[in-house]
């Protein structure tokens, strides 16, 4: 059996951990029993290896935190050298000015830095902060942006949180401003921020990003960017030195340091001031083993190319992946959108079969193939010209079978678990 060990690991893990993992989105919810690698054993570059000693082209990259490519030699020879002079010491040590200025130097928005650990630590402390420096409790948000009460308050995973909180936040459309203009004529003296991601799934309507900001400062909130994924990923400088939309705050992560947990919030002086006064504070914010990752990573990205090297890659990729879609006539069923280093992958039903049968037999097809891959492309700069044809010779065949499957309709008897059932709707 393939997925023998990562089956026998989710029993054990199961009895000592409530889904057997840290992280939602490496949960079983993601990855239906049977036909999945569980349980990865190590990663390399642009590869993983799960339990069962199978190899897989990793495309999850982590859930896009690592852009570099996985074990990177300069950052881990950096972090070695940190180890030995400690982890996390009694007082602030110089690398924390040190990587602030560092992102002060990149980010257009960025004039003070506070550092989290989660992305979630930097998107709350944004929250936090724009309802200190407007006196205004209601918040406009779109997309997602962590597991804290006030944000996942607008999902339908809100379980535990109280009705007070979820009553203060308010959920809008991107690409669509009635939608924000609704909530603003409903609030119109009590949103003290709107949140976003500056894009996930398609590009900002032109003129889009603009409006929500001036619509924003009309009604006196603040903007705040959500770049956790964008940050290091479309741009050195994030999607709003892309789009050239500054906002008041932005909030980074995952692509700040290839894979160590480390976040970020930024802003103007005028803003961030109010931190001084407004409680943010961890035991871990100044741990020395992800500022010395950040500092190489951020170093490495403002010498090279970086994001212009995974744009390339990304729109190699997505190029001829187009074509092998329309090749097998999948066009209607497999649609990819988004930017070229963070490209989604939009299923659809065919034939008889619906989006959730097609999107769990693809999953099926893919992980049997050595692909390690989910909602979206999430490229590091290991993923090479080379890398990327054998991601490409893969998906010929993983096509090739779905588009037989609906075709001569035996996706149910060729699916060999119950289809996996969409929880919830972030993006
Ligand atoms: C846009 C965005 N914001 C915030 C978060 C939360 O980050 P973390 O899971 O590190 O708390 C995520 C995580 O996926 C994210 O994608």
């Amino acid at each position: 059996m393939r997925y023998e060990l990562s089956e026998q690991h989710l029993d054990r893990a199961e009895a000592s951990i409530p889904l057997g993992s840290q992280t939602f989105s490496k949960s079983r919810t993601q990855y239906p029993v049977g036909v999945s690698p569980l349980y990865l054993k190590k990663s390399k570059g642009p590869y993983s290896w799960d339990l069962d000693g199978n190899k897989y082209i990793d495309l999850v990259s982590s859930l896009a935190a690592v852009t570099i490519g996985y074990g990177d030699k300069k950052i881990s020879r950096a972090v070695k050298r940190q180890f030995k002079s400690g982890v996390t010491l009694s007082l602030p040590t110089r690398l924390e000015a040190e990587v602030a200025e560092m992102l002060i130097e990149m980010i257009p928005s960025a004039e003070k830095v506070r550092f989290g650990k989660n992305g979630s630590d930097a998107t709350s402390a944004a929250i936090r902060l724009a309802r200190a420096y407007t006196g205004r409790d209601h918040i406009a948000m779109c997309g997602y942006h962590g597991w804290q009460d006030w944000s996942i308050a607008s999902t339908t995973r809100n379980k535990g949180i109280p009705k007070s909180v979820i009553d203060l936040t308010h959920a809008f459309n991107y690409n669509n401003l009635s939608s924000l203009e609704m909530i603003f004529s409903s609030f119109p003296k009590d949103i003290a921020a709107v949140i976003m991601e500056p894009m996930n799934i398609t590009y900002p309507n032109p003129g889009f990003l603009e409006s929500v900001k001036e619509l924003a400062h009309k009604y006196g909130a603040l903007l705040i960017f959500d770049e956790t994924i964008t940050g290091f990923r479309f741009n050195n400088g994030g999607a709003q030195k892309l789009f050239n939309v500054i906002p008041d705050l932005s909030t980074f992560g995952k692509g700040l340091a290839n894979g160590f947990p480390i976040s970020a919030i930024v802003g103007s002086d005028e803003v961030m001031k109010e931190m001084s006064e407004v409680f943010f504070s961890g035991t871990f914010g100044g741990e020395l083993l992800s500022l010395t990752a950040a500092r190489v990573n951020l170093s490495y990205h403002s010498n090279n190319k970086v994001c212009e090297s995974l744009y390339s890659s990304g729109e190699n990729l997505n190029t001829k992946l187009n074509q092998l879609i329309s090749d097998k006539a999948l066009d209607a069923v497999l649609k990819l959108s988004g930017h070229p280093t963070w490209t989604f992958l939009n299923w659809f039903e065919g034939g008889r079969y619906a989006e959730n049968e097609i999107k769990t037999y693809f999953l099926q097809e893919a992980f049997s193939a050595g692909l390690l891959v989910l909602n979206t492309h999430n490229l590091t700069l290991a993923h090479s010209n080379k890398v990327i044809d054998r991601i490409l010779d893969k998906y010929d065949a993983v096509l090739h079978r779905i588009a037989n499957a609906i075709e001569a309709e035996t996706l149910h008897l060729d699916l060999k678990v119950a289809p996996l059932t969409p929880l919830f709707r972030v993006r």
